[in-house]
């Protein structure tokens, strides 16, 4: 039988984050007829209103499915069996959309990288200069390395692909980066980004996302790999009155409404700069406490998460399992090659300052209790920072 704690669990992972009240009290509604005239009023409101978080003029689907649901979709729609595609192995959800890219039959090129950095830029450009006869269809990369704690510049990649004048796609998974980190689909020249509901848009899981451009749309349409349940027409057809050719998850859609409304209400560019504040109060106190942070280029830094490096010999799973039993908070765990050898701080979604310095202050008492050595001083290096910055 698990320990009764008094207070709130802290849910401290990369995603699912917490969920607001006011987006719960949306979901606990009546559920509603997906065909009757109210529903089409919703569904209108949101896919217009989902326009501006992903800074996109054209059409975002929306799939009840996990962020998964929403990478096959953008493969399947717009590519055929046996294309080749360019993807970056920065982490440990890179290399899952690598595998899934393999399984429906199309050849994945990987450049390989040491899931310290973003996406090697120079290595796109490359393997795009060098590819004069276009076999390669598409360049995927995953905007937030959710295992690493590290962002790739996506208008680097743009830019790569325009430089070599390549006629690839270009297909950014934003899945923990979206409403957290700035982004920007139709600037950024982007032709199919992946999101999901789980982190910065402060849903629960079960519902991801595809934002198109009319290249991408224009691609669907010779497009040859097996699709059904994630065909875009069926969807952008429906959608047009607010409706889908399915049942969709009519109660997490009550709830995005009203995820929508408050990230509008703090304005996108306030939401980024808290996420910034607090990634970086959050490295103030991984470096204070004289700690490795994962990610060892400060140009890619996220500020959805921070992933911190245990010292030789030392045990990140242990360090998790005490600060849970102990002090009833949840952190990420080290994911593929990073399994036991870091934790993750999610800092991500509805998080306030004293939330954060809450966080913190677990994971401090917690490097104690495990006897984990670091130095002492972690969060006041973050209080410090913090009150300095309000
Ligand atoms: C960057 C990234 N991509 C893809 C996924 C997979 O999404 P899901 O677990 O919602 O299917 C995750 C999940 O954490 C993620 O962080």
């Amino acid at each position: 039988m698990s320990k009764h704690h008094a207070g709130r669990h802290f849910l401290q992972i990369p995603g699912p984050t917490n969920v607001p009240d006011r987006v719960l009290r949306a979901i606990d509604n009546p559920t509603m007829d997906h065909r009757g005239p109210d529903f089409g009023r919703l569904g209108q409101d949101i896919l217009e209103s989902l326009r501006s978080v992903f800074k996109t003029a054209g059409p975002v689907i929306v799939y009840p499915a996990s962020g998964t649901g929403a990478w096959e979709a953008a493969l399947v729609n717009t590519l055929s069996p046996g294309d080749a595609v360019l993807m970056c192995r920065t982490g440990w959800f890179a290399t899952l959309w690598q595998e899934m890219a393999q399984r429906l039959g199309l050849q994945p090129v990987f450049i390989d990288g040491d899931w310290r950095r973003g996406a090697d830029v120079a290595a796109v450009a490359e393997h795009l200069a060098a590819d004069r006869a276009h076999a390669i269809k598409a360049v995927c990369v995953v905007h937030n390395e959710t295992s690493t704690g590290c962002v790739s510049d996506i208008a680097a990649v743009r830019r790569a692909i325009d430089a070599a004048r390549h006629p690839a796609l270009l297909l950014v998974d934003t899945i923990s980066s979206l409403g957290s980190i700035d982004y920007r689909h139709d600037e950024w020249g982007v032709d199919v980004t992946v999101a999901g509901s789980q982190k910065g848009l402060m849903l629960p899981p079960g519902l991801s996302f595809n934002a198109i451009s009319e290249k991408a749309l224009k691609a669907a349409s010779s497009a040859r790999l097996p699709r059904s349940y994630w065909d875009w027409q069926a969807m952008l057809a429906a959608n047009a009155s607010g409706y889908f050719p399915f049942t969709p998850s009519t109660n997490l859609l009550y709830g995005l409404q009203a995820a929508l409304k408050m990230l509008n209400e703090e304005g996108l560019d306030n939401v980024f700069a808290r996420h910034d504040r607090h990634a970086e109060a959050t490295r103030r106190a991984v470096r204070a406490w004289g700690l490795e942070i994962q990610c060892a280029e400060p140009r890619d830094y996220s500020s959805s998460l921070t992933a911190v490096r245990l010292p030789e010999g030392h045990s990140a799973d242990a360090l998790r399992a005490t600060i849970l039993e102990r002090f009833n908070m949840s952190l990420g765990n080290g994911l593929g090659i990073l399994k036991d050898r870091v934790f993750r701080i999610g800092h991500l979604g509805d998080i306030g300052d004293l939330q954060l310095v809450g966080t913190l202050g677990g994971v401090d008492m917690g490097l104690r209790a495990a006897g984990v050595p670091h130095r002492a001083g972690g969060v006041q290096a973050a209080l410090d920072y913090l009150a300095g910055n309000a």
